[in-house]
């Protein structure tokens, strides 16, 4: 797993663009700053815009300036990238590609190994992965790995369609889908947690464990992303990958090794595990919502940009995923995600069951608090355990403590970001954290009914005002059930009482 990085040229389809601009750019530089790309590493930029090697690596330095303070080598660095012009279905095109790849595999020593890496809209996959193998760019000696983002696609059988089509090119082992969530560094601990510890393994099943709730919030709104959305909405956007990826993490069954393949089979176990929904149920398990115009002149949604003055297009979901299995069989998975909340916030938290009976009292007669293990994912990282201590002083009273581990004060140039540790992964050829066909395909389906669900039904939108934490029914959703959700004021990583 530890494995040297081997040199690569990389192909970038969407150099121009800003997810390019914001988070690509910059992870290679640290990448590069922190030794991981050897002298023999090469960088060219595509796009339709008809830049050259000067402008486009102006703008690579600019993105870079702009995200990191240090900014040493970084002439040296940007002297590796390259730009041409592309028309992606334009087989000339290719061809001077292709020219410029392999005088750059020769020029830096590369080996023939290729990292493909597709930032732009899911349409034109199919036809570049066609290309790419037509136009012999695959034809090299190294590896060719194929990487792409998300969406991958809208429902099960676009994604198929999209699968069928990159797969004429190339092999399963050789495609990496990023869920830039499984590059965070406390969605990995979740398996280090889990499987480094003896404390929580034997607890994590239904006898110790009562629920499960993973919130994801964001205060921003759709921002420019209006005609996107409309299509997605949250339900494809963050439930379908990365928050039912979180859920599989914590629920699947212990690996054999950390090997890629070891993790991807239980993680699809876990997912085959879950109970599927049918346009009967969906209501009972998940609700969405919409939020409307709030204080201090915040928009609507239907008032944002591209947006339909009647859109029926959810920005809130909140849900309930059982898994019908021996270890988790009656324990609720709730998961939430949504935009224009009070706070950015990703937390996990695992509620305990109680304990069968309660010997001490606590003032005013208050409950005393289950144990709970907080995961913080962002925007601080760490972990907190919840337990009850005895209060100080004669009376036999508890009160509830804190054991916190927050994963800060690290130098922020030593602390990978998501998209780092993932093109990092592709390079060594590391797929733990990517997204494997099998798992995509199980996650549309469970979706694909939930929208369907909602497709044949009109929300009463907007349900909750922007600004705040989301529709009454998200509430509801689990005070049926006896639960209610952990306030998150409550669940701070460094707070010690
Ligand atoms: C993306 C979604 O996948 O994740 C965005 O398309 C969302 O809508 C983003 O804002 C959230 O990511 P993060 O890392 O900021 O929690």
């Amino acid at each position: 797993k530890q494995s040297e990085t081997p040199s690569a040229l990389t192909i970038l389809f969407g150099a121009t663009g800003d997810l390019a601009k914001r988070k690509l750019y910059p992870s290679l530089y640290r990448l590069y700053r922190k030794g991981h790309l050897s002298s023999g590493f090469a960088v060219i930029g595509t796009a339709r815009r008809e830049w050259d090697n000067d402008i486009f690596r102006e703008h690579v330095k600019k993105s870079v300036m702009e995200s990191t303070a240090v900014q040493e080598q970084i002439d040296e660095f940007i002297s590796h990238f390259y730009y041409l012009p592309h028309d992606v279905s334009d087989s000339d095109s290719y061809v001077a590609l292709r020219t410029l790849a392999n005088d750059l595999d020769n020029k830096y020593a590369l080996g023939g190994n290729r990292l493909f890496y597709l930032a732009m809209a899911p349409e034109f996959f199919g036809t570049i992965a066609d290309h790419l193998k037509e136009d012999g760019l695959t034809d090299t000696e190294g590896f060719g790995r194929l990487v792409i983002e998300k969406p991958f696609g809208h429902d099960l059988p676009s994604a198929q369609e999209l699968n069928e089509q990159i797969r004429r090119s190339f092999d399963e082992k050789d495609i990496y889908r990023i869920d830039h969530y499984l590059g965070k560094e406390m969605v990995q601990n979740i398996e280090a947690i889990r499987f480094a510890n003896a404390l929580f393994e034997p607890l994590w099943n239904n006898r110790y464990i009562s629920n499960i709730q993973i919130t994801s919030s964001e205060t921003l709104g759709v921002e420019e992303r209006g005609g996107y959305y409309e299509t997605s909405g949250a339900l494809k956007d963050m439930v379908q990958n990365h928050m039912l990826q979180m859920v599989s993490l914590l629920a699947m069954e212990p690996p054999i090794s950390l090997q890629d393949d070891d993790i991807r089979r239980e993680k699809v176990r876990a997912f085959r595990s879950m109970r599927p929904l049918t346009l009967e149920t969906v209501n009972d398990y998940f609700v969405r919502g919409q939020y409307g115009p709030g204080e201090d002149g915040m928009l609507g949604y239907r008032e944002e940009l591209n947006v339909n003055p009647e859109s029926n297009t959810e920005t809130y979901v909140a849900g309930k995923v059982m898994f019908d299995n021996f270890r988790w069989a009656g324990v609720p998975f709730y998961i939430r995600t949504g935009k224009r909340m009070p706070l950015k916030s990703t937390k996990i938290v695992v509620q305990f069951k109680d304990i069968p009976m309660n010997l001490y009292y606590r003032p005013d007669d208050q409950e005393m608090e289950p144990n709970l293990l907080v995961i913080h994912i962002q925007p601080e990282e760490g972990i907190t355990l919840h337990l009850n201590a005895k209060r100080a002083g004669h009376q036999l009273q508890t009160t509830p403590v804190k054991l916190s581990y927050a994963n800060s004060g690290v130098d922020v140039m030593n602390t990978p970001e998501a998209y780092e540790k993932l093109i990092h992964d592709a390079m060594r050829g590391d797929s733990t954290n990517f997204t494997h066909w099998d798992e995509v395909a199980l996650s549309w389906s469970f979706v694909d009914v939930i929208a369907e669900a909602w497709r044949n039904e009109k929300a009463a939108f907007p349900n909750y005002p922007a600004g705040t934490k989301g529709p009454k029914a998200s509430d509801e959703l689990l005070e049926k059930d006896g639960f209610f959700w952990w306030p998150m004021n409550m669940l701070d990583v460094n707070i010690c009482n």
